[in-house]
Protein backbone atom coordinates (compact mmCIF):
# COMPACT_ATOMS: atom_id res chain seq x y z
CA UNK A 1 0.00 0.00 0.00
CA UNK A 2 1.51 3.79 -0.98
CA UNK A 3 2.00 5.06 2.72
CA UNK A 4 0.75 8.89 1.36
CA UNK A 5 3.71 11.53 3.37
CA UNK A 6 2.26 12.52 6.84
CA UNK A 7 0.04 15.71 6.41
CA UNK A 8 1.79 18.47 6.93
CA UNK A 9 -1.51 20.54 8.69
CA UNK A 10 -1.50 23.64 10.96
CA UNK A 11 -4.66 22.66 13.35
CA UNK A 12 -4.50 25.10 16.57
CA UNK A 13 -7.16 23.70 18.96
CA UNK A 14 -9.07 25.66 21.38
CA UNK A 15 -6.95 25.16 23.76
CA UNK A 16 -3.59 25.28 22.32
CA UNK A 17 -1.56 27.31 24.94
CA UNK A 18 -0.47 29.72 22.35
CA UNK A 19 -4.15 31.37 22.32
CA UNK A 20 -5.86 32.86 25.09
CA UNK A 21 -8.44 29.78 26.20
CA UNK A 22 -11.21 32.30 26.86
CA UNK A 23 -11.16 34.33 23.47
CA UNK A 24 -13.76 33.62 21.15
CA UNK A 25 -11.87 31.55 18.07
CA UNK A 26 -12.29 31.51 14.22
CA UNK A 27 -10.87 29.04 11.68
CA UNK A 28 -9.89 29.91 8.30
CA UNK A 29 -8.26 27.70 5.39
CA UNK A 30 -7.14 28.94 1.83
CA UNK A 31 -4.86 28.18 -0.21
CA UNK A 32 -2.17 31.07 0.56
CA UNK A 33 -0.83 31.71 3.66
CA UNK A 34 -1.75 36.06 2.44
CA UNK A 35 -4.75 35.22 2.10
CA UNK A 36 -5.46 33.52 5.62
CA UNK A 37 -3.91 36.30 7.37
CA UNK A 38 -6.16 38.67 5.19
CA UNK A 39 -9.06 36.88 6.38
CA UNK A 40 -7.53 37.20 10.36
CA UNK A 41 -6.46 40.83 9.84
CA UNK A 42 -10.44 41.81 8.98
CA UNK A 43 -11.70 39.85 11.49
CA UNK A 44 -9.84 41.21 14.36
CA UNK A 45 -11.10 44.87 13.04
CA UNK A 46 -14.51 43.86 14.03
CA UNK A 47 -15.43 42.29 10.88
CA UNK A 48 -17.43 38.99 10.47
CA UNK A 49 -16.94 36.07 8.32
CA UNK A 50 -18.47 37.39 5.45
CA UNK A 51 -16.26 40.73 5.65
CA UNK A 52 -13.35 37.70 6.20
CA UNK A 53 -14.31 36.13 3.06
CA UNK A 54 -14.16 39.67 0.66
CA UNK A 55 -10.52 40.31 1.98
CA UNK A 56 -9.96 36.56 1.18
CA UNK A 57 -11.16 36.84 -2.03
CA UNK A 58 -9.46 39.64 -3.16
CA UNK A 59 -6.09 38.48 -1.78
CA UNK A 60 -6.45 35.47 -3.77
CA UNK A 61 -7.18 37.57 -6.18
CA UNK A 62 -3.60 38.91 -6.01
CA UNK A 63 -1.42 36.40 -4.26
CA UNK A 64 -2.86 33.11 -6.72
CA UNK A 65 -3.54 34.58 -9.70
CA UNK A 66 -3.27 31.07 -11.05
CA UNK A 67 -6.34 29.90 -9.42
CA UNK A 68 -8.99 33.35 -9.49
CA UNK A 69 -8.98 36.85 -10.20
CA UNK A 70 -10.73 39.67 -10.71
CA UNK A 71 -11.38 38.59 -14.63
CA UNK A 72 -12.68 35.25 -13.13
CA UNK A 73 -16.24 34.42 -10.93
CA UNK A 74 -17.09 31.94 -8.71
CA UNK A 75 -19.40 30.46 -5.75
CA UNK A 76 -19.96 32.03 -1.62
CA UNK A 77 -21.77 29.61 0.18
CA UNK A 78 -22.96 31.54 2.88
CA UNK A 79 -24.36 30.51 6.48
CA UNK A 80 -25.35 33.16 8.66
CA UNK A 81 -25.48 32.11 12.27
CA UNK A 82 -28.36 34.64 13.67
CA UNK A 83 -31.18 33.62 11.40
CA UNK A 84 -29.46 30.32 10.06
CA UNK A 85 -30.13 31.69 6.72
CA UNK A 86 -28.13 29.98 4.04
CA UNK A 87 -27.72 31.39 0.40
CA UNK A 88 -25.03 30.69 -2.50
CA UNK A 89 -23.92 33.92 -4.54
CA UNK A 90 -23.45 32.74 -8.18
CA UNK A 91 -20.60 35.26 -8.96
CA UNK A 92 -19.93 33.08 -12.18
CA UNK A 93 -18.87 34.33 -15.38
CA UNK A 94 -21.64 34.85 -18.53
CA UNK A 95 -20.83 34.55 -22.22
CA UNK A 96 -20.75 37.93 -24.04
CA UNK A 97 -23.81 39.14 -25.71
CA UNK A 98 -21.75 39.31 -28.98
CA UNK A 99 -21.10 35.04 -28.46
CA UNK A 100 -23.27 32.53 -30.55
CA UNK A 101 -23.17 28.34 -30.24
CA UNK A 102 -20.83 28.27 -32.97
CA UNK A 103 -18.24 31.04 -32.36
CA UNK A 104 -15.37 28.41 -31.47
CA UNK A 105 -16.16 26.22 -35.04
CA UNK A 106 -14.99 26.87 -38.01
CA UNK A 107 -16.87 26.75 -41.37
CA UNK A 108 -17.21 23.17 -41.62
CA UNK A 109 -18.22 22.43 -37.99
CA UNK A 110 -14.61 21.73 -36.69
CA UNK A 111 -13.53 22.88 -33.18
CA UNK A 112 -10.50 25.56 -33.69
CA UNK A 113 -8.29 24.24 -31.25
CA UNK A 114 -7.29 26.62 -28.52
CA UNK A 115 -9.77 29.13 -29.15
CA UNK A 116 -12.27 28.58 -26.41
CA UNK A 117 -8.89 28.35 -23.53
CA UNK A 118 -6.10 30.87 -24.67
CA UNK A 119 -6.64 34.65 -25.52
CA UNK A 120 -9.58 37.03 -25.25
CA UNK A 121 -12.16 35.37 -27.01
CA UNK A 122 -11.97 32.20 -24.03
CA UNK A 123 -13.24 34.94 -21.30
CA UNK A 124 -16.89 34.78 -20.28
CA UNK A 125 -18.06 38.18 -18.19
CA UNK A 126 -16.46 38.49 -14.72
CA UNK A 127 -18.55 37.98 -11.73
CA UNK A 128 -15.95 38.30 -8.66
CA UNK A 129 -16.08 42.11 -8.82
CA UNK A 130 -19.61 42.27 -8.63
CA UNK A 131 -19.81 39.59 -5.68
CA UNK A 132 -17.78 40.82 -3.31
CA UNK A 133 -19.13 43.95 -3.59
CA UNK A 134 -22.53 42.49 -2.81
CA UNK A 135 -21.21 40.43 -0.16
CA UNK A 136 -19.81 43.18 1.76
CA UNK A 137 -22.81 45.83 1.18
CA UNK A 138 -25.37 43.19 1.94
CA UNK A 139 -23.43 40.56 4.85
CA UNK A 140 -20.34 42.30 6.27
CA UNK A 141 -20.25 44.82 8.69
CA UNK A 142 -17.40 46.84 7.92
CA UNK A 143 -17.21 49.35 4.60
CA UNK A 144 -15.72 47.93 1.79
CA UNK A 145 -12.98 50.27 1.35
CA UNK A 146 -11.48 48.99 4.69
CA UNK A 147 -11.94 45.47 3.92
CA UNK A 148 -10.36 45.41 0.48
CA UNK A 149 -6.86 47.03 2.25
CA UNK A 150 -5.23 43.91 2.73
CA UNK A 151 -5.74 42.93 -1.01
CA UNK A 152 -4.24 46.61 -2.34
CA UNK A 153 -1.46 46.34 0.24
CA UNK A 154 -0.15 42.69 -1.22
CA UNK A 155 -0.48 44.27 -4.66
CA UNK A 156 1.29 47.35 -4.07
CA UNK A 157 4.14 46.27 -1.93
CA UNK A 158 4.76 42.62 -3.63
CA UNK A 159 4.96 38.99 -2.28
CA UNK A 160 7.53 36.24 -3.31
CA UNK A 161 6.49 33.98 -5.34
CA UNK A 162 6.04 30.11 -4.68
CA UNK A 163 6.71 26.83 -6.30
CA UNK A 164 3.84 26.53 -7.13
CA UNK A 165 3.07 29.64 -9.16
CA UNK A 166 6.22 29.73 -10.98
CA UNK A 167 5.10 25.74 -11.77
CA UNK A 168 1.96 27.16 -12.94
CA UNK A 169 3.86 29.93 -14.67
CA UNK A 170 5.74 26.86 -16.92
CA UNK A 171 2.31 24.78 -17.27
CA UNK A 172 1.26 28.13 -19.39
CA UNK A 173 3.95 29.79 -20.22
CA UNK A 174 3.06 30.23 -23.81
CA UNK A 175 0.08 31.26 -23.42
CA UNK A 176 1.41 34.09 -21.53
CA UNK A 177 4.17 35.24 -23.13
CA UNK A 178 2.03 36.21 -26.54
CA UNK A 179 -0.10 39.15 -24.19
CA UNK A 180 2.18 41.91 -23.45
CA UNK A 181 0.28 43.17 -20.41
CA UNK A 182 0.14 39.79 -19.14
CA UNK A 183 4.06 38.94 -19.64
CA UNK A 184 5.10 42.16 -18.72
CA UNK A 185 3.37 41.21 -14.91
CA UNK A 186 3.82 37.41 -14.55
CA UNK A 187 7.60 37.14 -16.36
CA UNK A 188 11.18 38.55 -16.19
CA UNK A 189 12.35 38.79 -20.49
CA UNK A 190 9.62 36.66 -20.95
CA UNK A 191 10.80 34.29 -19.02
CA UNK A 192 9.78 32.37 -15.95
CA UNK A 193 10.60 34.52 -12.74
CA UNK A 194 13.81 32.77 -10.34
CA UNK A 195 12.64 31.40 -6.89
CA UNK A 196 12.28 34.43 -4.40
CA UNK A 197 10.98 36.75 -7.01
CA UNK A 198 8.75 39.33 -5.76
CA UNK A 199 5.52 39.92 -8.04
CA UNK A 200 4.10 43.74 -7.57
CA UNK A 201 0.93 44.33 -9.25
CA UNK A 202 0.42 48.17 -9.50
CA UNK A 203 -2.23 48.22 -12.40
CA UNK A 204 -4.07 45.40 -9.93
CA UNK A 205 -3.62 47.79 -6.89
CA UNK A 206 -5.33 50.49 -9.08
CA UNK A 207 -8.34 48.65 -9.91
CA UNK A 208 -8.89 47.32 -6.30
CA UNK A 209 -8.87 50.91 -5.12
CA UNK A 210 -10.92 51.79 -7.74
CA UNK A 211 -13.58 49.04 -5.99
CA UNK A 212 -12.78 49.84 -2.86
CA UNK A 213 -14.08 53.64 -3.99
CA UNK A 214 -16.51 53.15 -6.12
CA UNK A 215 -18.61 49.49 -5.42
CA UNK A 216 -19.24 47.59 -8.51
CA UNK A 217 -18.86 50.98 -10.70
CA UNK A 218 -15.08 50.89 -10.28
CA UNK A 219 -15.15 47.99 -12.24
CA UNK A 220 -18.22 47.38 -14.56
CA UNK A 221 -17.58 50.78 -15.83
CA UNK A 222 -15.24 53.76 -15.72
CA UNK A 223 -11.75 53.87 -16.21
CA UNK A 224 -11.13 50.08 -15.53
CA UNK A 225 -14.12 49.60 -17.30
CA UNK A 226 -13.10 51.63 -20.70
CA UNK A 227 -9.35 50.20 -20.28
CA UNK A 228 -10.31 46.59 -20.54
CA UNK A 229 -13.13 46.98 -23.65
CA UNK A 230 -10.23 48.80 -25.33
CA UNK A 231 -7.73 46.09 -24.65
CA UNK A 232 -10.37 43.44 -25.35
CA UNK A 233 -11.94 45.21 -28.25
CA UNK A 234 -8.18 46.16 -30.13
CA UNK A 235 -7.47 41.88 -29.79
CA UNK A 236 -10.60 41.01 -31.40
CA UNK A 237 -12.43 39.81 -28.81
CA UNK A 238 -16.34 40.87 -28.40
CA UNK A 239 -16.69 42.33 -25.16
CA UNK A 240 -19.06 45.40 -24.89
CA UNK A 241 -20.42 47.87 -21.85
CA UNK A 242 -23.31 46.55 -22.25
CA UNK A 243 -21.92 43.37 -20.83
CA UNK A 244 -20.39 44.67 -17.93
CA UNK A 245 -23.20 47.11 -17.10
CA UNK A 246 -25.69 44.27 -17.45
CA UNK A 247 -23.56 41.84 -15.10
CA UNK A 248 -25.76 40.90 -12.17
CA UNK A 249 -25.28 38.53 -9.08
CA UNK A 250 -27.94 36.01 -8.73
CA UNK A 251 -28.47 35.01 -4.53
CA UNK A 252 -29.50 31.12 -5.60
CA UNK A 253 -30.93 28.41 -3.11
CA UNK A 254 -28.63 25.79 -2.30
CA UNK A 255 -28.72 22.21 -2.99
CA UNK A 256 -29.55 20.28 -0.04
CA UNK A 257 -29.84 16.75 0.87
CA UNK A 258 -29.03 14.15 3.36
CA UNK A 259 -26.06 10.70 3.34
CA UNK A 260 -27.22 8.42 6.20
CA UNK A 261 -27.65 11.18 8.65
CA UNK A 262 -25.15 13.57 7.31
CA UNK A 263 -26.80 17.03 5.95
CA UNK A 264 -25.08 18.13 3.26
CA UNK A 265 -25.34 22.28 1.60
CA UNK A 266 -23.66 22.31 -1.47
CA UNK A 267 -23.49 24.42 -4.82
CA UNK A 268 -26.89 24.80 -7.08
CA UNK A 269 -26.58 25.51 -11.21
CA UNK A 270 -25.39 26.74 -12.52
CA UNK A 271 -23.00 24.79 -10.46
CA UNK A 272 -23.62 20.97 -11.31
CA UNK A 273 -21.41 20.70 -8.23
CA UNK A 274 -24.37 20.01 -5.30
CA UNK A 275 -26.29 17.73 -8.06
CA UNK A 276 -23.77 15.63 -8.85
CA UNK A 277 -22.28 15.17 -5.50
CA UNK A 278 -26.03 14.50 -4.09
CA UNK A 279 -27.09 12.28 -6.91
CA UNK A 280 -24.36 10.20 -5.96
CA UNK A 281 -24.89 10.08 -2.19
CA UNK A 282 -27.79 9.14 -3.49
CA UNK A 283 -26.81 6.09 -4.91
CA UNK A 284 -23.88 5.14 -2.16
CA UNK A 285 -26.75 5.01 0.60
CA UNK A 286 -28.09 1.79 -0.84
CA UNK A 287 -24.35 0.50 -0.05
CA UNK A 288 -23.21 -0.84 3.34
CA UNK A 289 -20.08 1.10 2.13
CA UNK A 290 -17.91 0.58 5.24
CA UNK A 291 -18.80 -3.16 6.00
CA UNK A 292 -17.02 -3.63 1.75
CA UNK A 293 -13.53 -4.94 0.99
CA UNK A 294 -11.43 -2.29 -0.24
CA UNK A 295 -11.68 -3.54 -3.92
CA UNK A 296 -16.02 -3.53 -3.91
CA UNK A 297 -15.78 0.00 -2.11
CA UNK A 298 -13.66 1.42 -4.30
CA UNK A 299 -15.46 -0.53 -7.73
CA UNK A 300 -19.28 1.36 -5.99
CA UNK A 301 -18.13 4.69 -5.53
CA UNK A 302 -16.73 4.58 -9.02
CA UNK A 303 -19.94 3.21 -10.62
CA UNK A 304 -21.73 6.03 -8.67
CA UNK A 305 -19.82 8.31 -9.86
CA UNK A 306 -19.80 7.23 -13.41
CA UNK A 307 -23.94 7.64 -13.29
CA UNK A 308 -23.85 11.04 -11.72
CA UNK A 309 -21.37 12.46 -14.13
CA UNK A 310 -23.64 10.82 -16.84
CA UNK A 311 -26.53 12.67 -16.14
CA UNK A 312 -24.07 16.38 -15.37
CA UNK A 313 -23.49 15.49 -19.13
CA UNK A 314 -27.03 14.87 -20.24
CA UNK A 315 -28.81 17.65 -18.34
CA UNK A 316 -27.03 20.06 -16.28
CA UNK A 317 -26.71 23.95 -17.93
CA UNK A 318 -27.57 27.55 -16.66
CA UNK A 319 -31.26 27.06 -15.52
CA UNK A 320 -31.82 29.91 -16.56
CA UNK A 321 -32.33 29.04 -19.40
CA UNK A 322 -33.14 25.91 -19.70
CA UNK A 323 -35.12 23.37 -17.42
CA UNK A 324 -33.33 21.09 -15.80
CA UNK A 325 -34.87 17.64 -14.01
CA UNK A 326 -33.24 19.27 -10.58
CA UNK A 327 -36.07 17.32 -8.56
CA UNK A 328 -35.86 13.83 -10.10
CA UNK A 329 -32.28 13.84 -10.07
CA UNK A 330 -32.16 14.38 -6.63
CA UNK A 331 -35.08 11.80 -5.68
CA UNK A 332 -33.92 9.14 -3.72
CA UNK A 333 -36.17 6.76 -6.05
CA UNK A 334 -34.31 7.91 -8.68
CA UNK A 335 -31.30 6.74 -7.24
CA UNK A 336 -32.93 3.62 -6.19
CA UNK A 337 -33.09 3.03 -10.19
CA UNK A 338 -30.04 3.77 -10.63
CA UNK A 339 -28.44 1.31 -8.34
CA UNK A 340 -30.63 -1.24 -10.13
CA UNK A 341 -28.39 -1.28 -12.99
CA UNK A 342 -25.12 -1.68 -11.01
CA UNK A 343 -23.48 -4.71 -10.12
CA UNK A 344 -20.81 -5.45 -7.25
CA UNK A 345 -19.31 -8.39 -9.48
CA UNK A 346 -18.80 -6.17 -12.56
CA UNK A 347 -18.32 -2.32 -14.05
CA UNK A 348 -20.84 -0.90 -16.21
CA UNK A 349 -19.71 0.20 -19.59
CA UNK A 350 -20.02 4.06 -19.91
CA UNK A 351 -20.89 2.93 -23.45
CA UNK A 352 -23.85 1.13 -22.26
CA UNK A 353 -25.28 4.39 -20.41
CA UNK A 354 -24.06 6.12 -24.05
CA UNK A 355 -21.61 7.95 -25.63
CA UNK A 356 -17.43 7.28 -25.88
CA UNK A 357 -14.47 9.60 -26.32
CA UNK A 358 -11.09 9.38 -25.85
CA UNK A 359 -8.20 10.23 -22.64
CA UNK A 360 -8.10 13.53 -21.87
CA UNK A 361 -6.33 14.96 -18.77
CA UNK A 362 -8.30 16.98 -15.83
CA UNK A 363 -7.11 20.58 -14.56
CA UNK A 364 -5.22 22.00 -12.35
CA UNK A 365 -7.19 25.25 -11.60
CA UNK A 366 -9.07 27.44 -8.90
CA UNK A 367 -9.00 27.71 -5.74
CA UNK A 368 -11.13 27.01 -2.54
CA UNK A 369 -11.24 29.08 1.24
CA UNK A 370 -13.39 27.89 4.15
CA UNK A 371 -14.24 30.34 6.84
CA UNK A 372 -15.71 29.88 10.30
CA UNK A 373 -16.25 32.98 12.58
CA UNK A 374 -16.60 33.19 16.47
CA UNK A 375 -20.64 33.42 16.03
CA UNK A 376 -20.74 30.30 13.77
CA UNK A 377 -20.96 32.30 10.77
CA UNK A 378 -19.47 30.25 7.40
CA UNK A 379 -18.36 30.28 4.14
CA UNK A 380 -17.30 28.36 1.79
CA UNK A 381 -15.92 29.70 -1.22
CA UNK A 382 -14.61 28.24 -4.97
CA UNK A 383 -13.60 30.97 -6.84
CA UNK A 384 -12.09 30.57 -10.97
CA UNK A 385 -10.35 31.87 -13.81
CA UNK A 386 -11.00 28.56 -15.19
CA UNK A 387 -7.22 27.24 -16.17
CA UNK A 388 -4.05 28.14 -14.17
CA UNK A 389 -3.29 32.04 -15.09
CA UNK A 390 -7.14 31.84 -16.83
CA UNK A 391 -6.79 32.46 -20.73
CA UNK A 392 -3.83 34.19 -20.44
CA UNK A 393 -5.30 37.35 -21.52
CA UNK A 394 -4.55 40.34 -19.26
CA UNK A 395 -6.36 44.12 -20.13
CA UNK A 396 -3.81 46.60 -20.69
CA UNK A 397 -3.33 48.89 -17.81
CA UNK A 398 -5.94 47.78 -15.66
CA UNK A 399 -3.59 44.11 -14.15
CA UNK A 400 -6.87 42.20 -14.38
CA UNK A 401 -5.81 38.91 -16.10
CA UNK A 402 -9.09 37.47 -17.96
CA UNK A 403 -10.82 34.26 -17.47
CA UNK A 404 -11.17 31.32 -20.31
CA UNK A 405 -14.12 30.04 -18.27
CA UNK A 406 -15.84 30.59 -21.73
CA UNK A 407 -13.94 26.48 -22.62
CA UNK A 408 -16.75 25.18 -19.79
CA UNK A 409 -19.58 25.19 -22.41
CA UNK A 410 -19.89 22.59 -25.09
CA UNK A 411 -18.25 24.09 -27.89
CA UNK A 412 -19.80 21.40 -29.78
CA UNK A 413 -21.78 18.25 -29.04
CA UNK A 414 -20.06 15.40 -28.32
CA UNK A 415 -16.58 16.91 -28.19
CA UNK A 416 -14.76 17.13 -24.74
CA UNK A 417 -13.40 20.19 -23.33
CA UNK A 418 -10.32 20.61 -21.21
CA UNK A 419 -11.33 18.57 -18.38
CA UNK A 420 -12.76 15.92 -21.04
CA UNK A 421 -16.10 16.53 -20.09
CA UNK A 422 -18.75 16.13 -22.41
CA UNK A 423 -21.99 17.80 -22.69
CA UNK A 424 -25.29 18.70 -24.72
CA UNK A 425 -27.22 21.68 -25.56
CA UNK A 426 -28.14 21.83 -21.88
CA UNK A 427 -24.79 23.40 -21.89
CA UNK A 428 -24.70 25.04 -25.19
CA UNK A 429 -23.37 28.70 -25.74
CA UNK A 430 -25.65 31.35 -25.69
CA UNK A 431 -25.57 35.43 -25.34
CA UNK A 432 -25.90 36.28 -21.62
CA UNK A 433 -25.48 32.37 -19.98
CA UNK A 434 -23.81 31.12 -16.81
CA UNK A 435 -21.58 27.78 -18.42
CA UNK A 436 -21.51 24.96 -16.33
CA UNK A 437 -19.49 24.61 -13.41
CA UNK A 438 -18.04 21.62 -11.25
CA UNK A 439 -17.39 23.76 -8.00
CA UNK A 440 -18.59 22.26 -5.52
CA UNK A 441 -18.36 24.63 -2.12
CA UNK A 442 -19.72 22.57 0.63
CA UNK A 443 -20.74 22.48 4.30
CA UNK A 444 -21.36 19.11 6.16
CA UNK A 445 -23.07 18.40 9.75
CA UNK A 446 -24.31 15.45 11.52
CA UNK A 447 -24.80 15.42 15.14
CA UNK A 448 -21.64 15.87 16.83
CA UNK A 449 -19.87 18.20 13.62
CA UNK A 450 -19.93 21.02 11.48
CA UNK A 451 -17.68 21.00 8.27
CA UNK A 452 -17.14 23.87 5.76
CA UNK A 453 -15.28 22.71 2.73
CA UNK A 454 -14.43 22.53 -1.17
CA UNK A 455 -11.39 22.43 -3.52
CA UNK A 456 -10.20 23.39 -6.69
CA UNK A 457 -9.36 20.95 -9.47
CA UNK A 458 -11.46 21.27 -12.75
CA UNK A 459 -14.32 17.99 -13.34
CA UNK A 460 -12.34 16.30 -9.96
CA UNK A 461 -13.60 18.64 -7.94
CA UNK A 462 -17.05 16.91 -7.17
CA UNK A 463 -15.12 13.73 -7.02
CA UNK A 464 -12.80 14.93 -4.11
CA UNK A 465 -15.70 16.61 -2.06
CA UNK A 466 -17.64 13.20 -2.45
CA UNK A 467 -14.68 10.83 -0.67
CA UNK A 468 -14.30 13.55 1.76
CA UNK A 469 -18.06 13.67 2.42
CA UNK A 470 -18.03 9.41 2.69
CA UNK A 471 -14.95 10.32 4.59
CA UNK A 472 -16.87 12.60 7.24
CA UNK A 473 -19.88 10.28 7.25
CA UNK A 474 -17.20 7.19 8.66
CA UNK A 475 -16.49 9.51 11.62
CA UNK A 476 -13.05 10.67 10.45
CA UNK A 477 -11.89 14.27 10.86
CA UNK A 478 -10.54 16.66 8.07
CA UNK A 479 -6.83 15.74 8.48
CA UNK A 480 -8.54 12.00 6.94
CA UNK A 481 -10.62 14.16 4.88
CA UNK A 482 -8.08 16.43 3.24
CA UNK A 483 -4.97 13.91 2.67
CA UNK A 484 -6.87 11.19 1.33
CA UNK A 485 -5.60 9.08 -1.79
CA UNK A 486 -8.15 10.27 -4.32
CA UNK A 487 -10.04 8.85 -7.45
CA UNK A 488 -12.33 9.74 -9.96
CA UNK A 489 -15.03 8.23 -12.54
CA UNK A 490 -16.78 11.05 -14.92
CA UNK A 491 -18.25 8.27 -16.99
CA UNK A 492 -16.24 9.71 -20.27
CA UNK A 493 -13.68 8.95 -20.19
CA UNK A 494 -14.53 5.33 -19.28
CA UNK A 495 -12.07 4.45 -16.83
CA UNK A 496 -10.94 5.30 -13.22
CA UNK A 497 -8.18 8.00 -12.81
CA UNK A 498 -6.25 7.48 -9.67
CA UNK A 499 -3.61 10.07 -7.86
CA UNK A 500 -0.08 9.08 -8.33
CA UNK A 501 0.62 6.23 -5.99
CA UNK A 502 -2.94 6.55 -5.06
CA UNK A 503 -4.12 3.14 -5.47
CA UNK A 504 -2.08 -0.32 -3.86
CA UNK A 505 -1.58 -3.11 -6.78
CA UNK A 506 -4.06 -5.59 -5.15
CA UNK A 507 -6.90 -2.57 -5.91
CA UNK A 508 -5.74 -1.89 -9.40
CA UNK A 509 -5.91 -5.88 -10.28
CA UNK A 510 -8.87 -6.40 -8.47
CA UNK A 511 -10.83 -3.33 -10.13
CA UNK A 512 -9.63 -4.29 -13.50
CA UNK A 513 -10.83 -8.03 -12.83
CA UNK A 514 -14.76 -6.41 -12.38
CA UNK A 515 -13.81 -5.00 -15.96
CA UNK A 516 -12.54 -1.11 -15.04
CA UNK A 517 -9.88 0.46 -17.05
CA UNK A 518 -7.32 2.37 -14.50
CA UNK A 519 -4.98 5.26 -15.19
CA UNK A 520 -2.56 6.85 -12.66
CA UNK A 521 -1.96 10.57 -13.02
CA UNK A 522 1.46 11.48 -12.86
CA UNK A 523 0.51 13.85 -10.10
CA UNK A 524 -1.55 14.35 -7.03
CA UNK A 525 -4.43 16.56 -7.44
CA UNK A 526 -6.86 19.05 -5.97
CA UNK A 527 -6.04 21.65 -2.74
CA UNK A 528 -8.91 20.98 -0.22
CA UNK A 529 -9.27 23.79 2.24
CA UNK A 530 -11.51 22.05 5.33
CA UNK A 531 -12.43 24.13 8.85
CA UNK A 532 -14.25 21.56 11.14
CA UNK A 533 -16.27 22.92 14.37
CA UNK A 534 -16.95 20.07 16.97
CA UNK A 535 -19.96 20.70 19.01
CA UNK A 536 -19.79 18.34 21.82
CA UNK A 537 -15.78 19.61 22.53
CA UNK A 538 -16.29 22.84 20.81
CA UNK A 539 -12.91 22.61 19.09
CA UNK A 540 -12.21 24.62 15.66
CA UNK A 541 -9.94 22.71 13.23
CA UNK A 542 -8.62 23.74 9.97
CA UNK A 543 -6.58 22.03 7.89
CA UNK A 544 -4.90 23.08 4.31
CA UNK A 545 -4.23 20.44 1.50
CA UNK A 546 -0.57 18.66 2.45
CA UNK A 547 -0.42 18.97 -1.95
CA UNK A 548 -0.44 22.90 -1.99
CA UNK A 549 0.74 26.16 -0.26
CA UNK A 550 -2.50 26.73 1.46
CA UNK A 551 -2.81 28.21 5.38
CA UNK A 552 -5.38 26.98 7.81
CA UNK A 553 -5.80 28.57 10.96
CA UNK A 554 -8.03 28.48 14.07
CA UNK A 555 -7.36 31.94 16.05
CA UNK A 556 -8.61 33.77 18.55
CA UNK A 557 -9.59 37.49 18.03
N1 LIG B 1 -13.75 26.26 -14.38
C1 LIG B 1 -13.96 25.09 -13.65
C2 LIG B 1 -15.35 24.90 -13.22
O1 LIG B 1 -16.05 25.88 -13.03
O2 LIG B 1 -15.80 23.81 -13.08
Amino acid sequence: MTIFKILTITIILCLSPIVNAGMPKAAIASAHPLATYAGFEILEQGGNAFDAAVAVSAALAVVEPSGSGLGGGGFWLLHRASDGFETMLDGREKAPLLANRDMYLDAKGNILKGLSRNGVLAAGIPGLPATIVHLSEKYGQLPLSQVLQPAIRYAKQGFVIGAKHRKLLKYRLAVLQKNTAAANIFLVDNNIPKQGAVLKQTDLASALEKIAQLGRAGFYAGSVAEKMLKSVQQAGGIWTQKDLSQYQVIERKPIKGEYKGVKITSAALPSSGGIVLLEALNILEGYPLNQLDEISRKHIIAEAMRRAYHDRALYLGDSDFIDVPVKRLLDKNYAAGLRSGMHLDKATLSAYLSGNTPEKKGGRNTTHFSIIDKDGNKVAATLSVNFPFGSGFMAKGTGVLLNDEMDDFVSKVGEMNGYGLVGGIANGIEPGKRMLSSMTPTFIEDANRIAVLGTPGGSRIISMVLLAVLDFAAGRGPESWVGLPRFHHQYIPDRIQYEKGGMTHDEIAGLTKLGHKLNEAGYRYGNMQAVQFNKNTQQLTAVADPRGEGSALVKGY
